[in-house]
């Protein structure tokens, strides 16, 4: 209309898109230089203009620091923190419980994670109790008076089972308030799925996966939205010790810069596959959320706004096939570790479950024919004629 012409409306308050916010991860370029990228400071201490700003690169880093509020305002929290690995992390958290303390995890957790809770935490005097979460009613019986923390990682590795994180943290914190529910987010990413705003009150990740997404880093980082339980998590991260390097915080960065491109990516490529290997005769079973047969399908859809990278599944002909199967692979490469951009494929019986007791593999479903595919961003047409020459090795 012509009276309008000229005439702007008055903008809208920005919206902060989670891609918004991974691109201008709280950088803004360098008043010295114009820099758009932040440099990497090596340095180990730092003149202080008064007491107590940047003292010691173990206690504060600039360019940790920059990670760290990074991963607090992706994952909706008010804190962050960077370790030299997802295991660092966990252990940190663990320095949390005092003697007599008992942990109720997930039993399908990441085997690394049940390895420290019950080999390590078991000699100090801290009770871990495994269990399934996939029905949180059953859960109520196994809280303990001495129950202090609850562990919980969804989907899990490699069996991709879903908690609610929603449901399990409202019950524990009925139970007793200062239970603490950690979420581990690694296989979701916050692009994916935010603990801390389904209840958790911890959520902790093995960076060394999708945040930095190339398999160039091993890092941690863990995020909270409680103030008093950040300066405990603080002070054990400057008591241990266990953080990363300027170097490897920059290229984290770097990498959670694309996380929303490569998650879209990831979980499209994961779909098509898991759809695939649905209709093939040579696979006995499919484990993936996003697909409607999953039996807790329902939760990821709602809590959760893709299904993720990874896709499990059971190949007729046990440890046999697999080994077919994997050296048949051109695209996949038979490699430990997941969520970086290329794809990947995992025997868990004999690489990252490995340690795990046959009998505990068996009841988690993880037998010889078990396979754990990291889905890469490459061409989904290209991954599934590999996975479709490789089955067909299988059964010639
Ligand atoms: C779900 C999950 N959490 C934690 C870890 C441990 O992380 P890192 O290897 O960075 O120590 C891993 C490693 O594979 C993992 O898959």
């Amino acid at each position: 209309m012509s009276w309008l012409w000229g005439w702007e409306p008055r903008p809208m308050q920005p919206t902060k898109g989670i891609g918004t916010l991974a691109v201008h991860l709280d950088h803004s370029s360098d008043a010295a230089t114009g820099a758009v990228v932040p440099s990497i400071s090596l340095s180990t201490t730092f003149a202080q203009r008064s007491p107590g700003e940047f003292e010691y690169s173990r206690s504060s880093n600039p360019t940790r620091k920059l990670l760290e509020n990074a991963i607090a305002k992706l994952e909706d929290g008010v804190h962050g923190l960077a370790f030299a690995s997802g295991s660092a992390a966990t252990s940190t958290i663990c320095g949390l419980l005092e003697p007599g303390a008992h942990v109720l995890s997930v039993n399908d957790v990441y085997g690394g994670t049940k390895r420290y809770l019950s080999k390590v935490m078991g000699t100090r005097g801290v009770e871990c109790t495994f269990t399934a979460m996939s029905k949180p009613e059953d859960l109520r019986a196994l809280f303990k008076p001495n129950t202090r923390m609850v562990w919980i990682e969804t989907p899990t590795n490699p069996t991709l089972a879903v908690v609610d994180i929603a449901a399990v943290s409202q019950l524990a914190h009925s139970i007793r308030e200062d239970i603490l529910v950690v979420t581990d987010n690694t296989f979701m990413t916050p692009y994916l799925q935010r603990p801390l705003t389904l209840g958790a009150d911890i959520v902790t990740h093995s960076a060394s996966k999708y945040l930095n997404g190339h398999c160039d880093v091993i890092m941690g980082l863990m995020a909270t939205k409680d103030d008093a339980l950040y300066e405990r998590l603080v002070f054990l991260q400057n008591a241990i010790g266990a953080v990363p390097s300027p170097f490897d915080c920059y290229l984290t960065m770097r990498g959670l810069r694309t996380l929303h491109v490569r998650m879209d990516r990831h979980c499209a490529n994961a779909m098509k596959v898991a759809t695939f290997l649905s209709t093939h005769s040579a696979v006995e079973q499919v484990y993936y959320p996003g697909l409607p047969s999953h039996p807790s399908h329902a939760i990821s859809v709602r809590q959760a706004s893709g299904h993720g990278g990874i896709v499990s599944f059971r190949i007729r002909g046990g440890l046999a096939a697999v080994c077919k199967f994997s050296a048949a692979c051109k695209v996949f490469t038979l490699a430990e570790s997941l969520g970086g951009v290329e794809s990947l494929v995992d025997v868990p019986a004999v690489m990252t479950h490995g340690a795990v007791a046959a009998e505990e593999r068996a009841e988690l479903g993880i037998t010889d024919g078990f396979i754990r595919l990291s889905v890469g961003i490459e061409d989904a047409e290209d991954l599934i004629s590999d996975l479709k020459q490789a089955l067909y090795a299988v059964i010639q």
